[in-house]
């Protein structure tokens, strides 16, 4: 599940192309508009969106989602907050990646650009990303893993930004089929 540009939901579908056992069956986003979902198209990945109505008052996406019978739902950049629904149907199930080492910087508000401007303006010596199951607070769920990357005194928030990135597509996906083969 994804909102925006869809990078991470790039590698995980790129990693995943040509690892046996494994698929991405389906890409939600509740922005029909998003990049991600140009391309998933391009790796012949079904994809959905929905709207707000869609998403929390009735149980279409729920459905759509119980009927796919996921081993995980990951979230990659997806802004909406989960409905404790889906945490109930999907224990355990539902995972997030956060752009920066938990349980700093979380939080409701704190994503993209604001992350990184609070972690250069507490002159933070590193940052890195969080990988962790989704509960009912944002950023708040049991952590799965984090990765660092060094903050250097010249880092601005672009140059930030593309260490955090570099570091979640090489990570996320390796983490995500980490998850899938312990649980089997
Ligand atoms: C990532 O930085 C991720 O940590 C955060 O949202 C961003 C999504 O970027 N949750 P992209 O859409 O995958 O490029």
């Amino acid at each position: 599940m994804a909102s925006g540009q869809g990078s991470n939901a790039q590698a995980i579908m790129d990693y995943f192309s040509d690892r046996p056992g494994v698929s991405v069956s389906l890409v939600l986003s509740n922005n029909k508009n998003a990049n991600v979902l140009t391309i998933a198209r391009d790796y012949g990945i079904k994809t959905v969106s929905f709207n707000r109505n869609e998403f929390y008052q009735s149980d279409k996406i729920l459905d759509l989602l119980v009927g796919e019978a996921p081993d995980l739902i990951v979230l990659a950049g997806f802004m909406w907050k989960v409905p404790e629904k889906f945490l109930l149907a999907f224990p355990r199930k539902i995972i997030n990646i956060h752009p920066a080492l938990l349980p700093k910087y979380g939080g409701k508000g704190m994503y993209g650009k604001r992350v990184h401007r609070a972690v250069l303006a507490n002159g933070e010596k590193k940052s890195g990303i969080s990988i962790h199951y989704c509960n009912a607070d944002y950023d708040k769920g049991k952590l799965i893993d984090q990765f660092k990357t060094p903050v250097a005194v010249e880092d601005d928030v672009a140059s930030l930004s593309t260490k955090i990135k570099t570091l979640e597509h090489r990570n996320y996906a390796k983490v995500i089929d980490q998850l899938l083969f312990s649980k089997s």
